[in-house]
């Protein structure tokens, strides 16, 4: 049939048309969906086999200035608990981290102007020094050219940065005024520049999105060619305009996952916290999809509920090592085994 050739056009030339792409992204075809999930996991393991990297996810502060309207952390969110990680707190978090086998250390925090290039770089060459087998991952937002030469030189190997909405309207919609695309674009275009490996990514399901946008999402990524996507639902937060919206569905969510893996077959791909919230077995799931990274959380569990991004966030009052423990076990059953590597991009 029509759409299953579609999936094998899709195998075979890791792209298509417009069209085709927008039959695909829609279809309720339950042989087309199957095989695409087969080729989707089929393609992962080709380049990594069953591996599962793991990322150590530090969120070192929740304070932010800009005011993305469906998240939890905006600064107009004045109900949102501020919190910033001391330097120790966010070396204790590595050090536990690295006795459980991270090799990975993902600093992640709202825009918050505390975290100059100063403080930034002394705690990366520390890290660097400390661990020297392991991969310094930042996610702070926008930041100027010079500031992510400096944050590179002292010692960071990637930078993730969802692009949010490729499309200038339905971004425009997500974000207010003040904050360009055009520039978040400027951002992942010098960090590729500067030698980052580079994560963008969008959410799936998104207020006011459509395939087309979703399609629009998919082209830029193939202008950018990043080492990692990130995508997960969109999941509402009780204190945003956004409220009463509805998240983004797993199926939609997985049916991207396969077209991105088979689109950029050697991507590092996670299966997000997000996909875990929306349905109990979603990483699972993300993984048998065309996922080949997961990101736990290593922050201190007194300030877990306060990096709030959408509601009902899962791993909140877990130790680090009791979701290292849990996720081994779901990747296991999955079918697939957590490695204690840096995971760097398949080149
Ligand atoms: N401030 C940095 C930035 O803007 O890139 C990093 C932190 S930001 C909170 C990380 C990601 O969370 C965003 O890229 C966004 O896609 C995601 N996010 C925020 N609110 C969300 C929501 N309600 N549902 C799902 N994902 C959300
Ligand atoms: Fe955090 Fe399961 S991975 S509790």
């Amino acid at each position: 049939n029509k759409d299953m050739k579609i999936v094998e056009k899709l195998y075979r030339e890791q792209t298509l048309s417009d069209n085709e792409l927008k039959t695909l992204i829609e279809t309720k075809n339950i042989e087309a969906t199957q095989l695409l999930k087969k080729y989707a996991d089929e393609t992962r393991q080709k380049y990594y086999g069953k591996k599962v990297f793991i990322r150590g996810l530090i969120e070192i502060s929740s304070y932010c200035k800009n005011d993305c309207l469906y998240c939890g952390i905006r600064r107009s969110n004045n109900k949102a608990e501020r919190y910033r990680l001391t330097r120790d707190e966010i070396l204790t978090c590595c050090k536990n981290g690295y006795n459980l086998g991270f090799r990975t250390f993902v600093m992640q925090s709202g825009e918050d102007g505390f975290l100059t290039d100063r403080f930034l770089c002394s705690i990366i060459r520390e890290i660097r020094e400390k661990y020297p087998d392991c991969a310094i991952t930042l996610s702070f937002g926008e930041r100027s050219y010079e500031s992510y030469k400096c944050l590179k030189e002292a010692g960071a190997d990637r930078y993730l940065l969802r692009h949010e909405a490729a499309d200038p309207n339905l971004y425009e919609k997500l974000h207010p005024k003040k904050m360009s695309l055009e520039n978040r674009k400027k951002c992942l275009f010098n960090l590729k520049e500067l030698g980052y490996q580079v994560g963008a990514g969008f959410m799936v399901g998104a207020p006011y999105q459509t395939t087309e946008h979703l399609i629009n999402d998919l082209r830029f990524l193939q202008y950018l060619q990043p080492h990692m996507i990130g995508i997960g639902p969109f999941i509402p937060h009780h204190n945003t305009e956004f409220a009463n919206n509805k998240s983004g569905t797993v199926e939609l969510t997985l049916r991207l996952l396969n077209i991105i893996r088979l689109m950029f077959p050697k991507i590092l791909l996670p299966a997000t916290t997000a996909l875990g919230t929306v349905t109990p077995n979603g990483r699972e799931l993300g993984l048998q999809n065309g996922c080949n990274v997961v990101m736990p959380n290593l922050s201190p569990v007194k300030v877990r509920k306060k990096y709030d991004l959408y509601d009902n966030k899962i791993c909140t009052g877990e130790e680090a090592a009791e979701c290292r423990g849990c996720l081994n076990r779901r990747v296991k059953y999955a079918g697939y085994k957590i490695v204690s590597e840096r995971g760097d991009y398949a080149f």
